[in-house]
């Protein structure tokens, strides 16, 4: 098991490179399943949660090759074996997202049934129940998802929205189901996520019929077949967040290269009223902090607004604000673990329900902490980058997971961290 020591503080300045998004990766990976044939995407992050999916893909028997171009090529020719086997479904629940295709492609599915997760309840019942309203036939044995459609799926008006609004992953599961459906499906409170919108049109390369991409209305028309494509990844705007929110909390200046603004409104909005510099410069984004941290009020929302995916690394650098903020989460009311972590380096943080009430303090101190999850961890980095003495983030390989080597990112950037294994 491998930590992190970061020595604090540090100014971060230079130039880095945001990967292509995890988040989309995922999903479009899933997606190659409907194109019966070899599929390409590209440019793919090198992370954990990358390699575990392609474990899962080979698994249903496709062939999945990495190139060293960051090119990730999927030949799903033969699927003899449409089980999502719980040994990785429990490392990564976004093994989800092969349930939709499938059941389009080979009319059953078995997917373990995922389980309890860090960042709250993560129930799966919107999936499952867009997927009934295509007449699929669901029960569940064994702590698996059996799922079967022995004559095709048969499209339907799906109204896909639950008590914390829209689905991410179920909307891509019901989505890529929904292609090869005898005729139309309208998913009614679909998710908007830029990673919804890179699926939708990396289907329709494959010859899928999608309107409406991007609102909260898709409306598909069904199709025989879909052929294998070349899928372009978005950049990750998470990574691009947690650049800026390194940028601000060390009072640097950082060059983002491959960074999509216009897929990050609500961060960029919120920085700025922070106090926090970002201006785009020919396809890049220079983003730098000079003045004092301003308190700010988040709520994390589905696109687009702000997201859940930030809110811990937001709260990292609000804890040193000069005032109080607070932050709700509307997305995952229980996403909190970094709270108590934080307050071990001295920031000032009351949970209140759904929500943080951050009281700013003039500077953190170093101490061990422990990842929780991606996100908090990402936010423990973000801490100890501006933390007086060593901080020891312990496992560091949830941060793997949607990180790549962030040490290797951030040390020619002028931090110092090192891992070690023990
Ligand atoms: N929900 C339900 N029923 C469902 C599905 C979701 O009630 O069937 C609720 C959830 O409990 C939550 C809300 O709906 O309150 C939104 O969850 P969503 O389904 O959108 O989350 P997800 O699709 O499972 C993706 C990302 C997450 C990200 C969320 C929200 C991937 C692989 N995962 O998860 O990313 O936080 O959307 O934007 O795309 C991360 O990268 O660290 C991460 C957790």
């Amino acid at each position: 098991m491998d930590i992190f020591r970061i020595e604090g503080p540090v100014r971060l300045s230079g130039s880095v490179s945001i990967n292509g998004s995890k988040n989309a990766s995922l999903p479009i990976m899933a997606a190659a399943i409907l194109g019966e044939g070899k599929s390409s995407l590209a440019p793919v992050p090198r992370l954990s949660d990358i390699s575990v999916f392609s474990q899962l893909l080979e698994q249903l028997g496709c062939r999945v090759v990495k190139s060293s171009d960051r090119r990730l090529s999927i030949d799903s020719t033969v699927i003899d074996n449409p089980v999502g086997e719980y040994e990785i479904v429990r490392k990564m629940r976004a093994s989800i997202c092969i349930l939709g295709p499938l059941l389009a492609r080979c009319r059953r599915a078995e997917v373990s049934m995922p389980g309890g997760c860090a960042i709250g309840d993560r129930p799966i019942n919107l999936h499952l129940r867009g997927l009934r309203e295509l007449g699929a036939r669901i029960h569940l044995k064994n702590g698996y998802i059996v799922a079967q459609a022995p004559n095709g799926l048969t499209g339907k008006e799906i109204f896909l929205g639950g008590p914390f609004g829209s689905t991410v992953l179920g909307t891509a599961n019901v989505l890529m189901a929904a292609t090869l459906a005898k005729g139309r499906t309208t998913i009614e409170s679909a998710a908007c996520e830029p990673e919804i919108v890179n699926l939708a049109h990396g289907l329709q390369n494959m010859g899928a019929k999608i309107s409406g991409i991007g609102s909260p209305r898709l409306v598909v028309e069904g199709v025989k077949q879909l052929h294998p494509a070349e899928f372009e990844i978005i950049p990750d705007r998470i990574e691009a967040g947690t650049f800026m929110a390194a940028a601000a909390i060390t009072q640097g200046e950082l060059r983002l290269q491959n960074c999509r603004l216009d897929h990050m409104m609500a961060v960029v909005d919120k920085l700025r009223n922070i106090g926090v510099t970002i201006e785009p410069e020919d396809n890049d984004c220079m983003v730098a902090r000079t003045g004092p941290i301003r308190p700010a009020d988040i709520t994390t929302q589905q696109y687009p607004g702000f997201p859940t995916d930030l809110q811990a690394q937001l709260m990292a650098l609000l804890s040193l604000a000069e005032g109080n903020s607070v932050i709700v989460e509307k997305v995952f009311p229980d996403r909190f673990m970094h709270v108590a972590e934080l307050n071990r380096m001295a920031a000032n943080l009351r949970k209140e329900g759904p929500a943080v009430i951050v009281a700013g303090v003039k500077k953190l101190t170093a101490a061990p902490v422990m990842a929780s999850d991606l996100r908090a961890s990402a936010a423990l980095v973000l801490a100890g980058l501006a933390a007086e003495g060593t901080t020891t983030v312990n496992r560091v390989y949830h941060i793997d997971r949607g990180y790549e080597r962030i040490e290797e990112k951030l040390n020619p950037l002028g931090a110092k961290i090192t891992r070690e294994s023990i």
